[in-house]
């Protein structure tokens, strides 16, 4: 396993809509154990391929992280099946270092994918889930939480980017 390098916003590839993974081959397998190993290094609970660089749909959620026991679940090619609700939740980004804000977000959803073997399943999210699938899924199509914020809220929210990269915070997120 390896720590791959973390894309930032700014980064065209954030913003590319994902492609279908065709075939779980042993490099999809790689991918899927760098990306846990890159969001565990980055304290994380849930990474998308495209921000590692790589623009295929799959993403892991680290479904424990409230708790202390890690559980990772894998979703390749998500498609949801069902929303309900409404809720506004606190967010953030590894892509978008050291920025927290409420994101309007369903309450509950259901979703269906492949798993890393490439066996479908369902999986329904409240909570934490919901917000970490809506977050995730959200990046295979290349939209960031900072697109579901107002207007007004998202130019706030740039003006506090570019003030952190001004100051280098943005620098070295991640050290390894
Ligand atoms: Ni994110």
């Amino acid at each position: 396993m390896a720590i791959r390098k973390i894309e930032l916003y700014g980064s065209p590839v954030l913003r590319e809509k994902a492609q279908p993974i065709q075939e779980i081959t042993p490099e999809i397998q790689t991918l899927l154990d760098d990306m846990v190993e890159t969001m565990r290094h980055a304290q994380g609970a849930g990474i998308a391929a495209n921000q590692v660089g790589v623009s295929l749909r799959a993403l892991v959620v680290d479904v424990g992280a409230h708790g202390d026991k890690e559980e990772l679940v894998f979703l390749i090619n998500p498609e949801w099946v069902h929303q309900e609700g409404s809720a506004l939740v606190e967010e953030g980004c590894l892509s978008i270092p050291k920025i927290y804000e409420k994101v309007p977000r369903p309450e509950k959803v259901r979703v269906r994918a492949l798993d890393r073997h490439g066996k479908p399943f369902e999986l329904e999210g409240e909570d934490f889930l919901c917000k970490a699938l809506c977050h995730e899924v959200d990046h295979l199509d290349g939209i960031l939480f900072l697109d579901r914020l107002t207007p007004l809220k998202r130019d706030v929210v740039k003006r506090k980017i570019k003030k952190l990269i001004r100051e280098g915070e943005w620098d070295d997120p991640y050290p390894t």
